[in-house]
């Protein structure tokens, strides 16, 4: 008997020829639109027909014959499932997977190839001031924040932004919704704003500061640059000022002033009691 029908053999049973073929199935979520920096992306590695128990996945990007990015045992469903928590712009690329097991690793073929295409939601976000950055005392401003979003068209229903994305001609548009919130000096004085508008009626130099803006849809989320609001009127400034650094000054002073002749009626006060004191027992003690 020869040797080669025994090593066939040790072949089938070491590795049967269906698990020879074996080929995974990676699937992508979400898959019927575009993935935005900060969505979840969910790639699912599954053998077919079988329980991921006792399997190891793994996942390449780009290139096959470096190190896969992800590697996880598989569960009884079948696979194992690599999630990309925030998606950023990096994870765009093309990925495949595949499974191994025993000693030494037996792997199975790699899947389909992939692609996941990340994108910033935001191309941009401006905030500007109408009628200008320097206001009035007592004038109105309005500050209005501006977000331009990749591969939407924008509808805009009684003030309120509603944006419609669309990966590409043969998928529905997805709406998305987007909201703005305003910061002077890095607080928010508004929130959550779906006109993109911060207006001020009567500006005082509390409305003075660094202003910007935030826009948000869903997780995705950027900042605009900053701009200063200030008032024209620099003598007023200056008297708010002046005003201010007297209150800080004089308040304490007098304060202390007050603090001072009171103590003194005090002193004075005492020092009469204990005279009529000494009086009492110096009347008192010749008795
Ligand atoms: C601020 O916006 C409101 C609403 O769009 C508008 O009526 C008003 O004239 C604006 N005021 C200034 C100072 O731009
Ligand atoms: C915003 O638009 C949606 C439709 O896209 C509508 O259902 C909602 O009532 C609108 N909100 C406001 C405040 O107008
Ligand atoms: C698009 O929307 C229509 C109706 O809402 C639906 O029947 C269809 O399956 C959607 N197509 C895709 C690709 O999601």
């Amino acid at each position: 008997m020869s040797l080669l029908p025994v090593l066939l053999l040790s072949t089938l049973v070491v590795y049967p020829s269906s698990e020879v073929l074996l080929m995974p199935t990676l699937t992508v979520e979400p898959s019927g639109r575009q993935v935005y920096t900060e969505d979840t992306v969910s790639l699912a590695c599954q053998l077919p027909g079988l329980s991921g128990l006792g399997w190891q996945f793994y996942w390449h990007k780009d290139r096959q014959d470096t190190g896969p990015v992800e590697q996880m045992w598989g569960r009884v469903g079948g696979g194992a499932v690599y999630q990309l928590w925030r998606a950023s712009v990096t994870h765009t690329g093309q990925y495949w997977c595949r499974a191994g097991r025993g000693q030494p690793v037996f792997y199975t073929q790699y899947s389909q190839a992939v692609f996941v295409n990340v994108i910033e939601l935001f191309t941009s976000v401006t905030l500007s001031a109408s009628p200008s950055t320097v206001v009035k005392e007592g004038g109105a401003f309005n500050l209005t924040c501006e977000a331009q979003l990749s591969n939407c068209k924008l509808s805009q229903h009684h003030g309120n932004h509603s944006l419609h994305s669309h990966p590409d001609p043969d998928r529905n548009w997805t709406t998305v919704v987007v909201t703005f919130s305003f910061l002077r000096d890095g607080w928010p004085v508004a929130r959550d704003s779906v006109s993109g508008m911060y207006s001020v009626a009567r500006a005082s130099s509390c409305h003075m500061g660094t202003y910007s803006c935030v826009a948000r849809a869903g997780r995705a989320r950027r900042s605009s640059q900053e701009i200063s609001i200030t008032l024209d009127n620099l003598s007023l400034i200056l008297l708010t000022c002046f005003g201010t650094f007297l209150i800080l000054s004089v308040a304490p002073l007098a304060f202390f002033v007050r603090l001072y002749v009171m103590r003194l009626w005090q002193l004075r006060a005492r020092g009469q009691g204990e005279l009529q004191c000494n009086e009492c027992s110096t009347i008192q003690g010749p008795k």
